[in-house]
């Protein structure tokens, strides 16, 4: 194939690729019945939030506890406002299904930082039904930190059956599964920039059994 052939080809095949990612954005697009909080109205309440934690945090150096996988996004953006000494770790919590009910809990990462006598700022996606929080703070507790605030994007408190609160809260929500901004149906969805309500027909399908319309 000619130099000048080959470059055509290959300006093709970036144009083929773009119509198909083209087609399946506006796909996903069609699986979120409406966005609940924009790209916007994130950036700005991160701000006002790094703002409070560095108020409380000022002067010691923190210890970052990021749940892992829905919080890439918000931790991202969160820390690069955070005008403080930090020291970052991860915490690998799993629900077991690919459903919209919390299951049962698997650690699929543990700390390797130490927080003996730290502050520290334990951060997850959600507060639904304080579940998760609930195993993970014992765990956290058991390693001796000075003390330990928690931070979520999202709470749902019409959802708590533990009692948990979070310290610093970046929206409350109603009882809306949601998806976006690193929150996941089944894995999918995370890289949405925003916050949407996923269209109830898409859980009810993957709820369905097997071969059943
Ligand atoms: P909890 O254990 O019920 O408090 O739920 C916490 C975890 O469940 C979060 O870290 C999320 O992974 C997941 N979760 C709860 N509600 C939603 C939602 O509306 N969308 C996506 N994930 C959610
Ligand atoms: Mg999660």
């Amino acid at each position: 194939m000619s130099a000048k052939l080959k470059t055509q080809s290959s300006k093709l095949n970036t144009s083929k690729r773009l119509v198909a990612s083209k087609r399946s954005e506006s796909g996903w697009r069609k699986e979120i019945e409406r966005v609940l909080i924009t790209e916007e109205q994130i950036a700005r309440r991160i701000k006002t939030l790094a703002r409070e934690i560095e108020r409380d945090f000022r002067g010691r150096e923190m210890v970052v506890i990021s749940l892992l996988n829905g919080t890439v996004m918000f931790l991202a953006d969160l820390i690069r406002h955070l005008n403080l000494p930090l020291r970052l770790d991860f915490m690998g919590v799993s629900s077991y299904g690919a459903g919209t009910e919390s299951g049962e809990l698997v650690f699929t990462k543990e700390l390797r930082l130490d927080v003996r006598g730290r502050d520290v700022l334990l951060i997850d996606d959600i507060l639904d039904t304080g579940k998760t929080m609930s195993r993970v703070l014992p765990k956290i507790h058991a390693l001796k930190p000075r003390r330990i605030k928690i931070c979520v994007l999202l709470d749902k408190p019409s959802r708590r059956v533990e009692k948990v609160k979070a310290d610093y809260v970046g929206f409350e929500i109603p009882d809306f599964f949601v998806v976006g901004y690193g929150l996941d149906f089944a894995e999918r969805y995370r890289n949405l920039p925003f916050v949407g309500v996923l269209h109830p027909h898409i859980y009810e399908a993957a709820s369905k059994p097997a071969g059943k319309v």
